[in-house]
Protein backbone atom coordinates (compact mmCIF):
# COMPACT_ATOMS: atom_id res chain seq x y z
CA UNK A 1 0.00 0.00 0.00
CA UNK A 2 1.38 3.43 -0.69
CA UNK A 3 2.31 5.99 2.09
CA UNK A 4 0.09 8.94 0.65
CA UNK A 5 -3.22 7.93 0.09
CA UNK A 6 -5.46 9.66 -1.65
CA UNK A 7 -9.62 8.71 -1.44
CA UNK A 8 -12.43 9.52 -3.24
CA UNK A 9 -15.39 8.75 -1.25
CA UNK A 10 -19.19 8.49 -1.38
CA UNK A 11 -21.95 9.60 0.84
CA UNK A 12 -25.96 8.87 -0.35
CA UNK A 13 -27.27 7.31 2.68
CA UNK A 14 -29.98 9.46 3.31
CA UNK A 15 -31.06 12.91 1.57
CA UNK A 16 -27.40 14.60 0.62
CA UNK A 17 -25.16 13.22 -2.54
CA UNK A 18 -21.91 14.06 -1.51
CA UNK A 19 -18.25 12.78 -3.31
CA UNK A 20 -15.08 14.28 -1.38
CA UNK A 21 -11.63 13.88 -2.14
CA UNK A 22 -8.71 13.11 0.88
CA UNK A 23 -5.29 12.72 0.85
CA UNK A 24 -3.62 11.71 3.80
CA UNK A 25 0.17 11.47 4.62
CA UNK A 26 1.65 9.11 7.52
CA UNK A 27 2.56 11.54 9.91
CA UNK A 28 0.76 15.01 8.71
CA UNK A 29 -2.56 16.10 9.32
CA UNK A 30 -5.01 14.61 6.35
CA UNK A 31 -6.36 17.35 3.96
CA UNK A 32 -9.86 17.20 3.06
CA UNK A 33 -8.67 18.21 -1.24
CA UNK A 34 -12.30 18.29 -2.34
CA UNK A 35 -15.92 17.74 -0.27
CA UNK A 36 -18.94 18.71 -2.84
CA UNK A 37 -22.91 17.91 -0.62
CA UNK A 38 -25.52 18.00 -3.11
CA UNK A 39 -28.85 18.70 -0.66
CA UNK A 40 -32.00 17.56 -1.81
CA UNK A 41 -34.53 19.49 0.25
CA UNK A 42 -36.20 21.32 -2.17
CA UNK A 43 -37.12 18.14 -3.71
CA UNK A 44 -38.74 17.08 -0.63
CA UNK A 45 -39.62 19.64 0.82
CA UNK A 46 -43.76 19.48 -0.87
CA UNK A 47 -43.94 16.23 1.51
CA UNK A 48 -42.77 17.62 4.48
CA UNK A 49 -40.57 15.07 4.95
CA UNK A 50 -37.82 12.89 3.17
CA UNK A 51 -39.06 10.58 0.58
CA UNK A 52 -36.82 7.68 -0.19
CA UNK A 53 -37.46 6.92 -3.53
CA UNK A 54 -37.45 10.37 -4.69
CA UNK A 55 -34.21 10.48 -2.32
CA UNK A 56 -32.50 6.99 -4.74
CA UNK A 57 -33.68 8.40 -7.82
CA UNK A 58 -32.03 11.84 -6.98
CA UNK A 59 -29.11 10.23 -6.05
CA UNK A 60 -28.87 7.45 -8.68
CA UNK A 61 -29.07 10.80 -11.13
CA UNK A 62 -26.63 12.80 -9.07
CA UNK A 63 -22.98 10.76 -7.88
CA UNK A 64 -21.73 11.06 -11.42
CA UNK A 65 -22.05 14.50 -10.92
CA UNK A 66 -20.95 14.79 -7.75
CA UNK A 67 -17.85 12.99 -8.49
CA UNK A 68 -16.76 15.04 -11.53
CA UNK A 69 -17.12 18.02 -9.34
CA UNK A 70 -15.50 16.36 -6.36
CA UNK A 71 -12.10 15.12 -9.03
CA UNK A 72 -12.00 18.46 -10.69
CA UNK A 73 -12.08 20.49 -7.24
CA UNK A 74 -9.50 18.39 -5.64
CA UNK A 75 -7.43 18.49 -9.10
CA UNK A 76 -6.51 15.23 -9.16
CA UNK A 77 -7.81 12.43 -12.00
CA UNK A 78 -9.59 9.29 -11.66
CA UNK A 79 -5.35 7.68 -12.22
CA UNK A 80 -4.44 9.68 -8.50
CA UNK A 81 -6.97 7.61 -6.56
CA UNK A 82 -5.56 4.63 -4.38
CA UNK A 83 -9.41 3.43 -3.58
CA UNK A 84 -12.71 4.39 -3.58
CA UNK A 85 -14.79 4.19 -0.15
CA UNK A 86 -18.43 4.68 0.29
CA UNK A 87 -21.41 4.61 2.67
CA UNK A 88 -22.96 0.94 2.51
CA UNK A 89 -25.35 1.68 5.89
CA UNK A 90 -27.13 2.29 7.49
CA UNK A 91 -29.60 4.26 6.06
CA UNK A 92 -32.26 4.38 3.43
CA UNK A 93 -31.66 1.38 1.12
CA UNK A 94 -32.41 2.99 -2.14
CA UNK A 95 -30.08 5.91 -1.56
CA UNK A 96 -27.34 3.45 0.07
CA UNK A 97 -27.46 0.69 -3.02
CA UNK A 98 -26.92 4.11 -5.05
CA UNK A 99 -24.06 4.90 -3.76
CA UNK A 100 -22.54 1.16 -3.40
CA UNK A 101 -23.26 0.49 -7.03
CA UNK A 102 -21.07 3.77 -8.08
CA UNK A 103 -18.40 2.80 -5.64
CA UNK A 104 -18.03 -0.96 -6.96
CA UNK A 105 -18.11 0.38 -10.84
CA UNK A 106 -15.60 2.90 -10.36
CA UNK A 107 -13.37 0.66 -7.61
CA UNK A 108 -13.92 -2.62 -10.71
CA UNK A 109 -13.15 -0.27 -13.64
CA UNK A 110 -9.91 1.80 -12.35
CA UNK A 111 -8.90 -1.91 -10.54
CA UNK A 112 -8.73 -0.11 -7.01
CA UNK A 113 -10.07 -1.49 -3.67
CA UNK A 114 -13.57 -0.72 -2.53
CA UNK A 115 -14.07 0.16 1.26
CA UNK A 116 -17.29 0.02 2.38
CA UNK A 117 -17.88 2.22 5.46
CA UNK A 118 -20.49 2.40 8.40
CA UNK A 119 -22.04 6.12 7.97
CA UNK A 120 -21.94 6.26 11.67
CA UNK A 121 -18.57 5.43 11.60
CA UNK A 122 -17.82 7.90 9.53
CA UNK A 123 -19.11 10.61 11.45
CA UNK A 124 -17.49 8.89 14.99
CA UNK A 125 -14.12 9.13 12.95
CA UNK A 126 -14.62 12.75 11.64
CA UNK A 127 -13.07 14.59 15.61
CA UNK A 128 -9.76 12.56 14.21
CA UNK A 129 -9.79 14.10 10.87
CA UNK A 130 -10.90 18.02 11.73
CA UNK A 131 -8.46 17.82 15.31
CA UNK A 132 -6.50 14.73 14.96
CA UNK A 133 -7.65 13.49 17.99
CA UNK A 134 -6.27 10.02 19.58
CA UNK A 135 -8.46 7.41 20.67
CA UNK A 136 -10.11 6.14 22.59
CA UNK A 137 -12.87 9.50 23.07
CA UNK A 138 -16.47 9.97 23.73
CA UNK A 139 -18.55 10.55 20.60
CA UNK A 140 -22.32 12.51 20.94
CA UNK A 141 -24.69 11.94 17.72
CA UNK A 142 -26.90 14.15 17.53
CA UNK A 143 -28.82 14.91 14.28
CA UNK A 144 -31.99 14.89 12.54
CA UNK A 145 -31.27 10.86 12.05
CA UNK A 146 -28.89 9.86 14.84
CA UNK A 147 -28.78 10.29 18.37
CA UNK A 148 -26.36 8.08 20.06
CA UNK A 149 -23.19 8.04 22.79
CA UNK A 150 -20.61 5.87 21.61
CA UNK A 151 -16.52 5.24 23.03
CA UNK A 152 -14.70 4.96 20.00
CA UNK A 153 -11.67 2.81 20.40
CA UNK A 154 -10.80 1.81 17.13
CA UNK A 155 -11.58 2.67 13.81
CA UNK A 156 -13.28 -0.22 13.28
CA UNK A 157 -14.29 -0.57 17.58
CA UNK A 158 -16.86 1.33 18.85
CA UNK A 159 -18.42 0.32 22.03
CA UNK A 160 -22.41 2.24 22.25
CA UNK A 161 -23.28 3.41 25.94
CA UNK A 162 -26.63 4.62 24.75
CA UNK A 163 -29.00 6.18 22.03
CA UNK A 164 -32.27 7.24 21.52
CA UNK A 165 -35.34 4.60 21.87
CA UNK A 166 -37.37 6.63 19.51
CA UNK A 167 -36.92 9.59 17.59
CA UNK A 168 -33.41 11.58 17.19
CA UNK A 169 -33.47 15.25 18.43
CA UNK A 170 -33.13 17.30 15.41
CA UNK A 171 -36.20 14.84 14.11
CA UNK A 172 -38.11 16.70 16.93
CA UNK A 173 -37.11 20.32 16.76
CA UNK A 174 -38.31 19.30 12.74
CA UNK A 175 -41.48 18.57 14.00
CA UNK A 176 -41.84 20.75 17.07
CA UNK A 177 -41.55 23.53 14.12
CA UNK A 178 -43.53 21.59 12.35
CA UNK A 179 -46.94 21.89 14.89
CA UNK A 180 -45.77 25.43 15.41
CA UNK A 181 -46.17 26.64 11.93
CA UNK A 182 -42.12 27.29 11.91
CA UNK A 183 -39.97 26.15 8.86
CA UNK A 184 -38.39 23.35 8.47
CA UNK A 185 -35.56 22.68 8.87
CA UNK A 186 -36.69 23.35 12.21
CA UNK A 187 -33.85 23.51 14.78
CA UNK A 188 -33.01 26.87 13.54
CA UNK A 189 -36.28 28.00 13.26
CA UNK A 190 -36.66 26.95 17.02
CA UNK A 191 -33.51 28.11 18.23
CA UNK A 192 -34.26 31.64 16.69
CA UNK A 193 -38.16 31.51 18.45
CA UNK A 194 -36.76 30.13 21.52
CA UNK A 195 -34.08 32.91 22.07
CA UNK A 196 -36.80 35.91 23.15
CA UNK A 197 -38.91 32.57 24.79
CA UNK A 198 -39.70 31.44 28.61
CA UNK A 199 -38.82 28.38 28.85
CA UNK A 200 -40.11 28.15 32.30
CA UNK A 201 -43.98 28.85 31.50
CA UNK A 202 -44.61 25.37 30.15
CA UNK A 203 -44.23 22.31 32.39
CA UNK A 204 -42.43 19.80 29.99
CA UNK A 205 -41.11 16.96 30.45
CA UNK A 206 -37.43 15.63 30.79
CA UNK A 207 -37.73 11.85 29.04
CA UNK A 208 -36.23 9.21 30.50
CA UNK A 209 -34.27 11.40 33.12
CA UNK A 210 -35.56 9.79 35.74
CA UNK A 211 -33.73 6.33 34.41
CA UNK A 212 -30.22 5.01 34.80
CA UNK A 213 -28.33 4.64 31.76
CA UNK A 214 -27.39 6.96 28.60
CA UNK A 215 -30.65 5.81 26.69
CA UNK A 216 -32.86 8.96 25.26
CA UNK A 217 -36.62 9.47 23.97
CA UNK A 218 -37.95 12.77 22.69
CA UNK A 219 -41.01 11.38 21.05
CA UNK A 220 -43.10 12.05 24.34
CA UNK A 221 -41.83 15.65 24.51
CA UNK A 222 -42.65 16.46 21.22
CA UNK A 223 -46.13 15.32 21.67
CA UNK A 224 -46.24 17.29 25.08
CA UNK A 225 -45.24 20.55 23.05
CA UNK A 226 -48.23 19.26 20.49
CA UNK A 227 -50.56 19.16 23.71
CA UNK A 228 -49.88 22.46 24.95
CA UNK A 229 -50.25 24.34 22.09
CA UNK A 230 -53.35 22.43 21.31
CA UNK A 231 -54.86 23.63 24.91
CA UNK A 232 -54.16 27.07 24.18
CA UNK A 233 -55.86 27.10 20.85
CA UNK A 234 -58.74 25.23 22.38
CA UNK A 235 -59.09 28.07 25.57
CA UNK A 236 -57.78 30.89 23.18
CA UNK A 237 -58.72 30.00 19.71
CA UNK A 238 -54.82 30.20 18.18
CA UNK A 239 -51.05 30.90 19.64
CA UNK A 240 -50.30 34.62 20.14
CA UNK A 241 -46.51 35.35 18.87
CA UNK A 242 -45.75 35.05 22.43
CA UNK A 243 -46.59 31.81 22.64
CA UNK A 244 -45.07 30.12 20.27
CA UNK A 245 -41.66 31.74 21.33
CA UNK A 246 -42.25 29.84 25.30
CA UNK A 247 -43.20 26.86 23.91
CA UNK A 248 -40.00 26.75 21.41
CA UNK A 249 -37.79 27.67 24.51
CA UNK A 250 -39.44 25.62 26.93
CA UNK A 251 -38.97 22.66 24.28
CA UNK A 252 -35.30 23.68 23.33
CA UNK A 253 -34.54 23.88 27.63
CA UNK A 254 -36.05 20.26 27.94
CA UNK A 255 -33.68 18.91 24.87
CA UNK A 256 -30.58 20.55 26.85
CA UNK A 257 -31.21 19.22 30.14
CA UNK A 258 -31.82 15.83 29.04
CA UNK A 259 -28.24 16.10 26.24
CA UNK A 260 -26.57 17.60 29.39
CA UNK A 261 -27.17 15.35 31.89
CA UNK A 262 -26.90 12.03 29.59
CA UNK A 263 -23.28 13.55 28.91
CA UNK A 264 -22.82 13.75 32.63
CA UNK A 265 -23.29 10.43 33.34
CA UNK A 266 -21.76 9.08 29.61
CA UNK A 267 -18.45 10.88 30.69
CA UNK A 268 -18.68 9.46 34.03
CA UNK A 269 -19.56 6.12 32.88
CA UNK A 270 -16.58 5.52 30.30
CA UNK A 271 -14.03 7.73 32.06
CA UNK A 272 -13.40 9.20 28.85
CA UNK A 273 -11.28 12.94 29.06
CA UNK A 274 -12.39 13.92 25.88
CA UNK A 275 -16.49 14.59 24.26
CA UNK A 276 -16.45 14.76 20.54
CA UNK A 277 -19.97 16.27 19.55
CA UNK A 278 -21.52 16.37 15.65
CA UNK A 279 -23.85 16.07 13.91
CA UNK A 280 -26.69 19.05 12.58
CA UNK A 281 -28.08 19.92 16.47
CA UNK A 282 -24.86 20.42 17.71
CA UNK A 283 -24.91 24.05 16.13
CA UNK A 284 -27.65 24.39 18.76
CA UNK A 285 -25.87 27.54 20.82
CA UNK A 286 -27.99 26.80 24.57
CA UNK A 287 -27.37 23.02 23.63
CA UNK A 288 -23.64 23.54 22.73
CA UNK A 289 -22.95 25.87 25.96
CA UNK A 290 -24.70 22.93 28.42
CA UNK A 291 -22.22 20.51 26.61
CA UNK A 292 -19.30 22.69 27.18
CA UNK A 293 -20.62 23.46 31.05
CA UNK A 294 -20.83 19.64 31.45
CA UNK A 295 -17.15 18.68 30.54
CA UNK A 296 -16.21 21.69 32.05
CA UNK A 297 -17.56 20.30 35.38
CA UNK A 298 -16.22 16.72 34.77
CA UNK A 299 -12.73 18.15 33.54
CA UNK A 300 -12.96 16.78 30.29
CA UNK A 301 -11.95 18.57 26.50
CA UNK A 302 -14.85 19.49 24.09
CA UNK A 303 -14.26 19.21 20.42
CA UNK A 304 -16.59 19.94 17.93
CA UNK A 305 -15.39 19.64 14.56
CA UNK A 306 -16.97 22.47 11.95
CA UNK A 307 -20.84 22.16 11.30
CA UNK A 308 -19.97 21.47 7.52
CA UNK A 309 -18.28 18.16 8.74
CA UNK A 310 -20.52 17.85 11.41
CA UNK A 311 -23.38 17.06 9.14
CA UNK A 312 -23.84 14.57 6.45
CA UNK A 313 -20.74 14.58 3.78
CA UNK A 314 -18.36 12.28 2.06
CA UNK A 315 -15.29 13.52 3.06
CA UNK A 316 -16.34 11.59 6.51
CA UNK A 317 -16.57 8.61 4.09
CA UNK A 318 -13.28 8.55 2.70
CA UNK A 319 -10.99 9.59 5.92
CA UNK A 320 -13.50 6.50 7.44
CA UNK A 321 -12.19 4.93 4.81
CA UNK A 322 -8.63 5.81 4.78
CA UNK A 323 -8.25 4.79 8.19
CA UNK A 324 -9.90 1.13 7.18
CA UNK A 325 -7.67 1.05 4.61
CA UNK A 326 -4.48 1.84 7.15
CA UNK A 327 -5.84 -1.63 8.89
CA UNK A 328 -6.11 -3.67 5.68
CA UNK A 329 -9.52 -3.80 5.51
CA UNK A 330 -10.94 -3.29 2.21
CA UNK A 331 -14.22 -5.33 0.77
CA UNK A 332 -15.23 -7.16 -2.16
CA UNK A 333 -17.59 -6.86 -4.93
CA UNK A 334 -20.21 -8.55 -2.87
CA UNK A 335 -20.11 -5.52 -0.18
CA UNK A 336 -24.07 -5.34 1.00
CA UNK A 337 -25.98 -2.16 1.34
CA UNK A 338 -27.45 -2.53 4.45
CA UNK A 339 -30.19 -0.54 6.03
CA UNK A 340 -29.51 -1.65 9.15
CA UNK A 341 -25.69 -1.80 10.45
CA UNK A 342 -25.38 -0.74 14.20
CA UNK A 343 -21.57 0.24 15.01
CA UNK A 344 -21.48 -2.21 17.65
CA UNK A 345 -22.95 -5.12 17.70
CA UNK A 346 -22.71 -6.48 20.89
CA UNK A 347 -25.09 -3.53 22.21
CA UNK A 348 -28.88 -4.30 22.03
CA UNK A 349 -30.87 -3.62 19.20
CA UNK A 350 -32.34 0.35 18.83
CA UNK A 351 -36.04 0.01 18.04
CA UNK A 352 -37.89 2.35 15.89
CA UNK A 353 -36.44 3.63 13.01
CA UNK A 354 -37.54 7.70 12.12
CA UNK A 355 -38.16 9.63 9.39
CA UNK A 356 -34.67 9.53 8.13
CA UNK A 357 -34.07 5.94 8.37
CA UNK A 358 -32.71 3.44 11.09
CA UNK A 359 -30.75 5.75 14.10
CA UNK A 360 -28.60 2.39 13.98
O1 LIG B 1 -26.64 16.33 10.80
P1 LIG B 1 -27.75 16.91 9.99
O2 LIG B 1 -27.46 18.01 9.03
O3 LIG B 1 -28.45 15.82 9.11
C1 LIG B 1 -28.95 14.63 9.44
O4 LIG B 1 -29.88 14.58 10.27
O5 LIG B 1 -28.46 13.65 8.88
O6 LIG B 1 -28.82 17.40 11.04
C2 LIG B 1 -29.98 18.05 10.64
C3 LIG B 1 -30.83 18.22 11.86
C4 LIG B 1 -32.22 18.74 11.52
O7 LIG B 1 -33.16 17.96 12.19
C5 LIG B 1 -32.17 20.16 12.05
O8 LIG B 1 -33.43 20.65 12.48
C6 LIG B 1 -31.20 20.06 13.21
O9 LIG B 1 -30.22 19.15 12.77
N1 LIG B 1 -30.60 21.35 13.50
C7 LIG B 1 -30.75 21.98 14.67
C8 LIG B 1 -30.11 23.24 14.52
N2 LIG B 1 -29.59 23.31 13.26
C9 LIG B 1 -29.90 22.13 12.65
N3 LIG B 1 -31.37 21.62 15.80
C10 LIG B 1 -31.36 22.50 16.82
N4 LIG B 1 -30.79 23.72 16.75
C11 LIG B 1 -30.16 24.13 15.64
N5 LIG B 1 -29.62 25.35 15.57
ZN1 LIG C 1 -25.47 11.40 9.30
Amino acid sequence: MPDTLTLLGLESSCDDTAAAVVRHVPGQAPVILSSVVAGQADLHAPFGGVVPEIAARAHAERLDHCVEQALDQAGVVLADLDAVAVTAGPGLIGGVLSGVMTAKALAAALGLPLVGVNHLAGHALTPRLTDGLAFPYLMLLVSGGHCQFLVVQAADRFTRLGGTIDDAPGEAFDKVAKVLGLPQPGGPAVEAEAAAGDPLRFALPRPLLDRPGCDLSFSGLKTAVLRARDGLVAAQGGLTVQDRRDLCAGFQAAVADVLAEKTRRALAASGMAVLAVAGGVAANATIRARLTAVCAAAGARCVAPPLRLCTDNAAMIAWAGIERLRLGLTDGMDLPARPRWPLDDRAAPMIGAGRKGAKA
